[in-house]
């Protein structure tokens, strides 16, 4: 299993659940499962990587059973200092996949090395400041089976998408075989240019959560662009 068997020839959207209603987590979930979505993105932020704290390994233990009782996944960004720390914990705790950033460290090898030995998935993401063939270097450094273009500073969701990543994606397209992932600002209105870009999952938090039906917004976004 993994990003290639996740995927699928249409792509995805991925609900951020960093944005979602934390009174309401299970049920929300629950909706959009029943609803078609296979893959939640969690948000981890360390309050050093990034300036928030998010969520982590208590939430994640919470909600995982469920959501691969449907047969699906839980795709985990870490934006934090030091990710290989945490693999054993998110791995333990139910994560399929982490992403660590290209600025997180200098060790691509030995922190993909790490994930794999704990039966993770290994994504590589980058900010909208990074080139983006160092951060393709770096990924294939790190043996990543996805990469994740950042379209806004990560820290926050609810941030508008930074125009210019369309061609920060299309770029990396033109470099790397493994699916893409465009996280940041996405929502119904942008999404078939973000597909045209080339990006195949399709982070979305505010445009799923801030809708009065998340279900109803993700079948909107989901009808855009996949
Ligand atoms: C930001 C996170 C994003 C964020 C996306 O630091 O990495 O995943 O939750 O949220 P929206 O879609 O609202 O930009
Ligand atoms: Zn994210």
């Amino acid at each position: 299993m993994g990003w290639d068997t996740w995927i699928g020839e249409k792509g995805a959207v991925a609900p951020s659940l960093y944005a979602a209603d934390f009174t309401r987590l299970g049920e929300q979930i629950d909706a959009l499962l029943a609803a078609g979505c296979r893959i939640f993105h969690f948000d981890v932020g360390d309050g050093h990587f990034i300036p928030p704290v998010t969520i982590g390994p208590v939430v994640l233990r919470s909600i995982a059973p469920m959501i691969h009782a449907a047969g699906g996944v839980i795709d985990c960004h870490l934006m934090v200092t030091d990710p290989a720390h945490h693999f054993p914990e998110f791995a333990s705790s139910g994560a399929d996949s982490v992403t660590f950033h290209v600025e997180a460290t200098d060790d691509p090898r030995g922190v993909g090395a790490a994930a794999r030995a704990v039966g993770l998935a290994v994504g590589v993401a980058f900010n909208p400041v990074t080139v983006v063939v160092d951060a393709v270097a770096f990924a294939e450094e790190a043996g990543a089976e996805l990469a994740l273009c950042m379209s806004i500073v990560p820290g926050y969701s609810g941030q508008p998408f930074l125009p210019e990543s369309c061609v920060r994606i299309a770029e990396l397209a033109a470099l790397v075989e493994v699916p893409i992932q465009v996280d940041g600002g996405v929502g119904e209105e942008n999404i078939a240019a973000v597909r045209a870009a080339g990006a195949r999952v399709f982070v979305a938090g505010n445009a799923v959560f801030a809708d009065p039906d998340p279900v109803a917004a993700y079948r909107r976004i989901a009808a855009a662009g996949v």
